[in-house]
């Protein structure tokens, strides 16, 4: 189901005092950001792992044939590689046009690579978004995901961009690389 949570991003007023506020990409902003920022460092968030859990009918998907792209799942224990990008707050205009389907902006601790730390945002789809799709097993997710396309694209394309960056990091996702080799069997059957 589609839901806009635009008007819910743009009324929180946690960051409007603030000149520049770091931003966690842990999806797509790994390998493609198509707006200004002015620094850009690799970054970990500790509790939570990525899973292709989220619907995308506006993206990789339409509305008939959502996709499958990543949110955030509570996860003690576990942490999630990211790219920080340090933004200015006019940019969150465009960034929760492009979330608008079911993605909340959180505050989260993001730790660089030399142990520092620092309170980032990141978009994450939360469970009782009208778009999350939730768990499933690894084929059936890798069979949506082969199957949709929508305005930005294939959503294989998307997952093996990612897989693609995190590898290019040295960081191995198992869930990602999963899915990847997944689509890659599909694939190869329908050749
Ligand atoms: C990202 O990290 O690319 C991202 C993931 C979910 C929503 C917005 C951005």
């Amino acid at each position: 189901m589609i839901q806009d949570t635009r008007h819910l991003n743009a009324d929180r007023r946690d960051i409007d005092t603030l000149d520049e506020i770091w931003l966690f990409g842990y999806g797509s902003l790994i390998y493609k950001v198509d707006f200004p920022y002015l620094d850009s460092r690799p970054a970990f968030i500790y509790g939570w792992q990525r899973r292709f859990w989220q619907g995308s009918h506006d993206h990789r998907g339409t509305p008939e044939n959502p996709g499958r792209v990543l949110t955030l799942i509570e996860a003690p224990g576990e942490r999630c590689f990211g790219v920080a990008l340090r933004i200015t707050p006019a940019e969150f205009d465009h960034l929760d046009h492009r979330e608008k389907n079911g993605y909340l902006r959180k505050l989260e601790t993001l730790e660089f690579m030399d142990g520092t730390r620092r309170l980032g945002v990141l978009y994450i789809g939360p469970p009782d978004n009208a778009a999350f799709l939730g768990e499933a097993p690894d084929h059936e997710i890798a069979a949506q995901i082969h199957r949709s396309e929508g305005p930005s694209g294939k959503n294989a394309e998307y997952v093996h961009a990612l897989a693609q960056a995190l590898r290019d990091f040295g960081e191995d996702d198992k869930h990602v690389m999963r899915i990847d080799q997944l689509l890659r069997e599909l694939s190869e059957e329908n050749r």
